[in-house]
């Protein structure tokens, strides 16, 4: 009898050892110790032994034997279970402390870092910041600005309509806006004069991008509408502004010029301290009907108005031969400035 309780429990020990997966533990757990286990079935034959001395002897060798057992399947058990957290951590291990190379440092797009110094420029000669909306309507990009139906800068070359019919309003009377100058009108049929504002903001023409051109583009606007104020406050504000932005060498003119929406009306450049010239953008003096739309008496209100290209701007400054290099979206690009 205690041969066989030791063979079944060295048999029992041997198969826990070889267990290799935790279903296995589980499986061995029901068959040795559950009522056919083979220490249980020797426990049915105890009755059948002679003496009470047998008796305790083999009970006690089969309790020892099935002790030895469940400690085995529990530390079999203890066994593969970290093994298995092991191979799951190892295998959903993340390596989280890769990286090629140092981290670069980033910078703001050419445009958004001419876009914000040009604010800070005006801002600091006591300009505030104005904005307007992207999606216009005609009656703002156009019409206020004096300039009718039938105007070329309305026509379908130029401008991109959006399908969207204000209510009660016509269809094709809302668009992308085509310039910064809608912004006056809005400034001065929300705010009370004296204004002095600059209006930074994006803006869109039906255009095919090339070195000079995109479709899609940015503007600042400058309106000034006060009492008596003359030609010579808009020379003077410009001049002021050609020096404080691009250096005390610079200098500026204006040359005659034509746009609906000022009388008179003019370009200009600006000088390198080289002697190049190059043309900024326009200007002049508030036409008496764009002052009249924005709810102004032009008998009692006088203003300049300015508008002129970002984008080109942050080209000249940073010599980029093709506008289209800003959008490519290219780091080697990017990486240069
Ligand atoms: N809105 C004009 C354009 O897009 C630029 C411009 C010219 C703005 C003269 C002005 C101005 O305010 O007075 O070409």
């Amino acid at each position: 009898m205690l041969s066989h309780i030791t063979a079944a429990r060295d048999a029992a020990l041997a198969s826990i050892a070889s267990a290799a997966t935790l279903d296995e533990v589980n499986d061995l757990t029901s068959r040795l110790t559950g009522k056919k286990g083979d220490l249980a079935q020797l426990k049915t034959r105890l009755g059948s032994l002679a003496s009470i001395d047998d008796k305790k002897a083999a009970g006690q060798a089969i309790n020892d034997a099935m002790a030895a057992v469940a400690a085995a399947l529990e530390s079999r058990r203890a066994a593969l279970g970290s093994e298995a957290l092991a191979a799951r951590i190892e295998r959903e291990r993340l390596d989280l402390t890769e990286f090629v190379g140092a981290p670069k440092r980033g910078h703001a797009h050419l445009v958004t870092q001419a876009w914000e110094r040009l604010e800070d420029t005006f801002v600091g000669m006591g300009f505030q910041i104005a904005e307007g909306p992207e999606v216009e309507t005609d009656w703002h990009n156009f019409e206020a600005l004096n300039m009718g139906d039938g105007h070329p800068a309305r026509g379908e070359f130029d401008t991109l309509f959006v399908d969207h019919v204000p209510p009660g309003g016509v269809a094709g009377t809302t668009l992308l806006r085509t310039h910064t100058s809608p912004v006056q009108i809005r400034t001065m049929l929300t705010q009370e004069p004296p204004i002095y504002i600059v209006a930074p903001g994006r803006v869109f023409r039906r255009d095919t991008p090339d070195a000079t051109h995109m479709p899609v583009f940015h503007q600042i606007e400058g309106l000034v509408v006060d009492r008596h104020i003359t030609m010579a406050d808009l020379a003077g504000t410009i001049e002021a502004f050609t020096k404080a932005f691009f250096g005390a060498g610079f200098t500026s003119r204006l040359r005659p010029s034509y746009f609906p929406f000022t009388e008179p009306s003019a370009e200009f450049d600006i000088q390198r301290p080289n002697g190049d010239w190059i043309e900024l953008g326009g200007c002049g003096m508030v036409h008496p009907n764009v002052l009249r739309a924005g709810g102004l008496d032009p008998e009692e209100w006088s203003g300049f108005a300015f508008g002129f290209g970002i984008d080109r701007m942050a080209k000249e400054r940073h010599g980029v031969d093709d506008i289209r290099e800003m959008y490519s979206d290219d780091i080697r690009f990017a990486e240069q400035f």
